[in-house]
């Protein structure tokens, strides 16, 4: 049958992807972290002391990877870590996890109460929609997340701040890219290794904020 042809090369390529392997060796819950690792290593974003944002955070590898980041000698972390995510998720030692789905203002709302006034030096945004297949539908959900994280940034990063979010090759691709060229003066569009090549997501990256339309101080 075709569904399970289609189980069996999913298995087959998840049991010889060289990035689970290296996953499980690590003690990471997922493979997506390394695109994370590339993106940071490349673009230095990621240091102690920082408060960093993790949304669309679950299963949690990304919010390893910044607890092994900022994470300071005696195991403690140095600097402010918040996750969200609609799922629930394991906790991760030093960081505070909020459940909820990012679109709603009140789930904004704790997540701005959280962060009680202090601005942000990373937004880090792997967020997907669920897909519905119909295209022009997904890149409409696809495009409103990344408008939702790019006024979230414009309210809350500090001047070096930097904002990071998975996206889609999408009818609204070039839309989302030109946003980030608005609002900040360096704009990456990056395709991290780990990144299946069949896979249509890229990664955005903004560096050194333009402006700054609602400054919380
Ligand atoms: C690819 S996974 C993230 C993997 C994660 N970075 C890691 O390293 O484990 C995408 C996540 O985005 C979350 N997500 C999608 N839409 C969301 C929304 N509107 N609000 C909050 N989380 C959302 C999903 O629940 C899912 O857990």
């Amino acid at each position: 049958m075709k569904k399970n042809r289609f189980k069996k090369a999913w298995l087959t390529e998840h049991l010889t992807d060289p990035y689970v392997k290296l996953a499980q060796k690590d003690n990471y819950r997922s493979r997506a972290v390394y695109k994370l690792q590339e993106i940071d290593v490349a673009n230095r974003l990621l240091k102690p002391g920082q408060i960093v944002v993790d949304l669309g955070s679950a299963p949690g590898a990304w919010s390893q990877y910044l607890a092994r980041t900022l994470g300071a000698r005696d195991g403690s972390l140095d600097g402010t870590v918040i996750a969200l995510d609609l799922l629930p998720m394991e906790p991760v030692a030093g960081i505070t996890f909020l459940q909820g789905d990012f679109r709603e203002p009140e789930v904004l709302a704790r997540l701005e109460a959280e962060l009680a006034g202090r601005r942000i030096d990373v937004v880090l945004s792997d967020m997907a929609p669920n897909l519905s297949g119909i295209s022009s539908a997904d890149a409409a959900r696809i495009e409103h997340l990344a408008d939702l994280s790019l006024e979230f940034a414009d309210a809350w990063l500090k001047d070096e701040g930097a904002l990071l979010i998975k996206s889609f090759h999408t009818g609204y691709f070039s839309q989302v890219v030109a946003r980030f060229k608005q609002q900040f003066q360096v704009v990456k569009a990056i395709k991290p290794k780990a990144s299946r090549d069949r896979s249509a997501e890229v990664f955005i990256l903004g560096l050194h904020p333009k402006r700054r339309a609602n400054t919380v101080d």
